[in-house]
């Protein structure tokens, strides 16, 4: 901030990070004539700053502005969690589950389409999602129901992450499928959640897409100046990256804690202290980037926790295996949806 004495007329630069921890009216004496300085300041400047008149946010304040105004992400978390409270109820029925489907029209109509694709073989066969689940099962069902809440969701265009429509869901598909081949590995009960945690790690780009896309010549430039990932410019230009305000935004959906905990930490499962879930989704995600399945331009600079595939088991034959796999999954399942 340029400062101006009134009294000798020297002009003086300070730094706007000193004038952080102040806001509103400030006096300084001039460093030349010892004359009274005095500067506006807004009225917070922890996390906040203008930028050609508007206010810019930064950090938690920003952060929080997101999480408060976000536009649900539609169906997924209400329907689908509703749908797992169900499952996990041990005195449910099919019945039940099935009405929890049908209160959203969309979704249920979503779901008899892909149950009659022929992906399950069983195109022209199954009339209600009540008939799905007993012909299908709870736990394909189940899957059927989070893949149809996600498709469309995450199968927008993202102009800010620069990811054509589909990018993402095809990229969050791989993960989704490497985590459960890797949970079936390393601890079966985890299968389902490393599957849930896959499918929905990169939610924190839906929601921070149009942000970036604002401020998308700042991201450039923080990107070009040295080897810099996509993720270190959100942290260094936003203050978070996708992950943690994912995290967040997961609390807010009720989605099952350690489930956010996988997403929040998927780009580095280090504060999870050695979380089998965290480290299942991390190296998921790592995988699809090395398959190319990738969602944005990082997939070069990708950071792979140096005791992920020891912690989890993995041999180099392992990872070659789950890339063909999953490369596979995708390409049926775009096909089916
Ligand atoms: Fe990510
Ligand atoms: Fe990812």
């Amino acid at each position: 901030m340029k400062i101006r004495c009134t009294a000798c007329g020297r002009a003086y630069e300070i730094p706007d990070e000193r004038l952080k921890a102040f806001s509103g009216t400030l006096t300084l004496p001039c460093p030349s004539c010892k004359a009274p300085i005095t500067v506006e300041l807004p009225q917070d400047t922890g996390g906040h700053a203008m930028e050609g008149g508007r206010e810019r946010l930064e950090g938690d304040a920003l952060k929080e502005r997101i999480l408060k105004t976000m536009k649900d992400l539609p169906a997924m978390p209400q329907v689908a969690q509703k749908a797992r409270e169900v499952v996990a109820n041990p005195s449910s029925s099919f019945k039940d589950l099935a009405m929890v489907i049908e209160t959203d029209q969309a979704i249920a109509t979503r779901i008899l389409r892909i149950a009659n694709s022929p992906f399950y073989g069983l195109s022209g066969k199954i009339s209600s999602v009540q008939h799905a689940s007993v012909i299908l099962g709870t736990k394909t069902l189940m899957e059927i129901l989070n893949l149809a809440c996600s498709s469309e969701i995450l199968g927008q265009r993202l102009p800010g992450y620069d990811l054509d429509a589909g990018e993402l869901w095809k990229h969050s598909l791989a993960v989704a499928a490497a985590s459960r081949i890797i949970a079936l590995k390393v601890d079966k009960a985890l299968e389902q959640d490393a599957f849930s945690a896959g499918l929905i790690h990169d939610a924190g780009k839906l929601i921070l897409d149009p942000h970036i896309l604002e401020r998308k010549e700042e991201f450039k430039a923080f990107v070009e100046r040295g080897d810099k990932t996509f993720l270190s410019a959100e942290q260094g230009i936003l203050g978070f990256d996708h992950a943690r305000l994912a995290w967040d935004a997961c609390e807010s959906w009720r989605i099952p804690e350690h489930i956010a905990r996988a997403v929040g930490c998927h780009h580095d499962p280090t504060p999870s202290n050695g979380d089998l879930l965290c480290f299942v989704v991390h190296m998921a995600d790592a995988v699809a980037m090395m398959s190319g399945i990738g969602a944005g331009l990082d997939g070069l600079l990708y950071t792979v926790h140096p005791d992920a595939a020891r912690m989890l088991g993995l041999t180099p034959d392992d990872i070659g295996e789950i890339m063909g796999e999953i490369a596979d999954y995708v390409d049926k399942t775009t096909q089916a949806y």
